[in-house]
């Protein structure tokens, strides 16, 4: 029988073990000013969170998402909508993302996209305010939508379509549980010089849990 410290001495040195572990320590450390547990809510988005919605966007939501900063008309106008399709229980529906009571983020399940899609899909779209970013929020985010989704019987599948380039949004699919399907070329999204995005499907059977067990 070795001497434990025999074994120790023996173990081979890992790196992705090592990488993980401080990639952990480092989560761990940026999160401690949100607590040891954050706690993310969504809920309805009224005039009063045009201001924080607004300010919450950055270049990587205007690229990967809206396609051009929201004003506080047309911010006023799209809460407007939602508010309208809440009602009528048809539609797009969409939050603000609250971590610890303060507006982080926002998300939407919308059946009525079909671009690259199946009847059925429905889209799933999310962003993340700069300051509340890499501390798991959009993870959360998805994984309390596609709750939603089940509980209000919306949709068989949901879906992200999302640029290869963006990593982050392509993490947040692949850690909730979305499986790939293809890459497809957008008749909707477009490059900023105009030419047609190429999005990466992915799909999330309504079914299946949440996140990958
Ligand atoms: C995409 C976005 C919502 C992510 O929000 P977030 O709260 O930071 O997301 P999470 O913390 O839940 O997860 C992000 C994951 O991406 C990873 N990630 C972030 N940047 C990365 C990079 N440059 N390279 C590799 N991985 C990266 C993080 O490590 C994390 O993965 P992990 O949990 O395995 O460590 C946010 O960056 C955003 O708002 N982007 C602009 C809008 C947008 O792109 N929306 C999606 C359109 S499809």
């Amino acid at each position: 029988m070795p001497h434990p410290l025999e074994l120790y001495r023996n173990k081979p040195f890992y790196w992705p073990d090592a990488a993980k572990g401080f990639k952990y320590l480092c989560r761990a450390l940026l999160a401690a000013p949100y607590g040891p547990r954050m706690r993310i809510t969504l809920r309805a988005l009224t005039d009063e969170d045009i201001e924080a919605h607004n300010a919450g966007e950055d270049e990587h939501t205007v690229r990967w998402l809206n396609g051009a900063p929201g004003t506080a008309e047309t911010t006023a106008a799209h809460f407007d909508s939602l508010a309208d399709n809440a009602r009528a229980e048809r539609g797009k529906r969409g939050f603000g993302v609250c971590l610890d009571d303060r507006l982080a983020g926002y998300v939407d399940c919308d059946p009525d996209v079909t671009d690259g899609l199946e009847p059925g899909d429905v889209n799933i779209s999310y962003a993340v305010h700069p300051w509340a970013r890499g501390h798991g929020v959009a993870g959360e985010a998805v994984r309390l939508i596609l709750e939603y989704m089940r509980d209000n019987r919306i949709g068989i599948r949901a879906v992200v379509r999302v640029d290869p380039d963006n990593v982050a949004s392509v993490r947040v699919a692949e850690k909730s549980g979305f499986i790939y399907v293809h890459d497809f070329t957008s008749g909707t999204d477009k490059h900023p010089d105009g030419t047609p995005a190429m999005l990466r499907l992915y799909v999330h059977d309504m079914e299946a849990p949440s996140r990958p067990t």
